[in-house]
């Protein structure tokens, strides 16, 4: 008999019509590959997308546009579950218990939430973006996985799930697996376009590459990337973070190591690099924006791997559920 493959779980916000390459080359490359080697459990995390000002009349179509866009980068319903959050209430069953074992201290430490609630002020910051963390911790937990593949951006909510599934553990009998973050070697922080200090976001929609982006709207962008006063191309992260990030996209794109992709690159004027890092980003956008829009013309068939992806998580996580209900000695439903 063959040995039982580890888990992987990893989770995406369907906060945009598209995905960006940020979020593809800095966590999404990983989600496709494990699927050779493990069992893995990929979500798509709408409830998540409630912690900002949604659109009601945008976040299913969104949703469904998430879904294809992983399947059009190449995960494939028969080998990963793949599904939306909100379709189990696991989510939010954990998510409550989590919350009932993290300090107010330690939730108020999270970077993101700091950040974003000085963007959006305290007064419309909300409370569900101050457990966001806590709710993606139940997200991780719920399936047991060894690995969680993300950006790295997600390194201070992954200590969060670590340290709360350690707690449980030690307060009420083995329950959970302490899961590893993994991230991509060179990408794992792609930079924005327009300002080349800060991460690629949703948010900055001229710095930020979509996978829906046509192929003009591509070339325009990396053609107006800021770099720097230089001249020739050579790759120093710590001076030239534009340059860099921009060899990165390219390695990323062809699919070469950074560093062969720099030799390669080094000493190219900078007009001549950039149509060269536009090409390559375009021959690997454009069929996966049309297999994403092939795959939306049929809404049923996609409807159906949703629902086969809802069930299969189900099995796994109404039994993590359960377990800890039990741990935590509450009393079970009289059947
Ligand atoms: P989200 O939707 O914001 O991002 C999805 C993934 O993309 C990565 N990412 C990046 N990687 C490198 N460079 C960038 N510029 C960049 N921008 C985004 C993110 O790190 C992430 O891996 N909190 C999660 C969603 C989530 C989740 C989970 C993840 C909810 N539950 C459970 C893992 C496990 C997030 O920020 O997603």
């Amino acid at each position: 008999m063959s040995a039982r493959k580890e888990r992987v779980l990893s989770g995406i916000q369907p906060t945009m019509d598209s995905f960006h390459i940020g979020n593809w080359f800095g966590a999404l490359t990983q989600w496709v590959s494990l699927q050779q080697t493990h069992d893995c459990f990929y979500c798509v995390v709408d409830l998540h997308a409630l912690t900002v000002n949604h659109d009601p009349t945008k976040i299913k179509a969104r949703t469904l546009a998430s879904f294809a866009q992983l399947l059009a980068i190449g995960i494939d319903t028969s080998k990963s579950t793949v599904f939306v959050q909100s379709h189990l209430a696991e989510h939010s069953q954990l998510a409550w218990v989590l919350s009932c074992i993290t300090g107010y201290g330690e939730a108020s430490r999270m970077t993101q939430f700091k950040d974003k609630s000085q963007k959006e002020g305290a007064d419309r910051s909300t409370v569900g973006l101050f457990t966001y963390p806590i709710l993606q911790a139940a997200d991780i937990l719920l399936y047991q996985p060894t690995k969680v593949p993300v950006g790295d951006d997600q390194r201070q909510h992954l200590e969060l799930t670590r340290d709360l599934a350690q707690r449980f553990n030690s307060t009420y009998g083995e329950t959970f697996t302490i899961p590893d973050t993994m991230t991509v070697v060179g990408n794992s922080r792609v930079l924005d376009l327009q300002d080349p200090t800060s991460k690629m976001s949703k948010s900055s929609p001229v710095g930020a590459v979509f996978l829906m982006d046509t192929n003009e709207q591509i070339v325009k962008k990396i053609k107006s990337a800021v770099t720097d006063s230089d001249r020739a191309v050579s790759f120093d992260p710590a001076t030239k973070p534009g340059i860099a990030n921009l060899i990165g996209l390219l390695a990323a794109a062809t699919d070469t190591q950074i560093e062969a992709t720099a030799d390669q690159v080094t000493g190219k004027g900078y007009g001549e690099f950039k149509q060269q890092v536009a090409d390559a980003l375009v021959a690997r956008i454009e069929p996966v924006r049309n297999a994403t829009e092939s795959l939306l013309k049929d809404p049923a068939h996609l409807q159906e791997q949703i629902k086969t992806g809802a069930e299969k998580a189900r099995e796994v996580a109404s039994q993590t559920v359960a377990t800890a209900y039990s741990r935590l000695g509450l009393l079970t439903e009289p059947s």
